[in-house]
């Protein structure tokens, strides 16, 4: 379908469930991010975790993905696949990416952790891309315009002194996964689509610390900044509505 579908009613409470568990199984995890773990530690947690909601990881085997979750450290933008030999270290930054399907409903969320002592550097683009995300949340509401999210993220990102990746964006959730519409996070206000309540889209702006290019490696799905600088992302699924919008992955994150 290349239309946004609207939500209603009974859908926006399944909505509200899928996004729920999602941010619960994201919480879990950051209980229990600590020194020494390894990635596919995670990969276990949030399998174990989405089961016992009742739920099923969306991403393991999405287009062949090969984990339950994404976890992108440092200088991977996202995509980042679990391993068995990849530790998590001290100065470390990552960001954990839990998307949940629930009685058909898909919630998707993500967030970047700092682990230790981090340098000033890792915190600061870690801050920048939460107020980023945050921003662009704030914008939202029934008819706003899609470049209006985009530009305040850009704005925030580059008054920051950072960088907006531009080949990934937000997406339309619902019944799948990744629907329409593309929510770029940089542009001009009062240009694109036209939100309207009941639309439910995702804000997930990557944050770079140096320049905004990227590369995918060898394994066809990480991505990495191309400069080798840290990238922070964090993510939140929301209901537009009326007045502005309902966050469907409500954490502390
Ligand atoms: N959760 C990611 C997003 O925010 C989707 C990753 S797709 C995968 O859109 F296949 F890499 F898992
Ligand atoms: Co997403
Ligand atoms: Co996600």
């Amino acid at each position: 379908m290349s239309t946004t579908p609207l939500f209603k009613g009974s859908d926006v409470e399944r909505l509200r469930r899928a996004g729920e568990a999602a941010a619960g199984t994201l919480a879990y995890v950051a209980g229990k991010l600590t020194p020494g773990i390894t990635t596919a530690d995670i990969d276990g947690w949030v399998r174990e975790d989405t089961e016992r909601r009742g739920g099923r990881p969306s991403q393991l085997g999405y287009h062949g993905f090969p984990a339950t979750v994404c976890t992108s450290r440092n200088n991977v933008v996202c995509h980042g696949i679990p391993r068995p030999d990849e530790q998590v270290l001290p100065g470390d930054i990552i960001n954990v990416d839990v998307t949940t399907c629930l009685d058909g409903f898909h919630g998707d969320t993500s967030a970047t952790f700092l682990i230790g002592e981090v340098s000033d550097e890792a915190r600061h683009v870690v801050d920048v891309a939460r107020r980023c995300r945050d921003i662009g949340i704030s914008v939202v509401r029934h008819g706003a315009r899609m470049g209006d999210i985009g530009a305040a993220i850009q704005e925030l990102a580059e008054r920051e002194g950072c960088s907006v990746v531009r080949e990934f964006g937000g997406h339309g959730i619902g019944r799948s996964m990744h629907g329409p519409p593309h929510v770029p996070h940089f542009g001009t206000r009062g240009t694109g689509l036209t939100l309207r309540s009941g639309m439910v889209i995702t804000i997930e702006p990557m944050i770079n610390l140096g320049r905004e290019d990227i590369r995918t490696l060898p394994d066809g799905w990480t991505i990495v900044t191309a400069d080798g600088s840290l990238s922070a992302q964090f993510e939140h699924t929301v209901l537009v509505t009326r007045e502005g919008c309902e966050i469907l992955t409500p954490s502390p994150f």
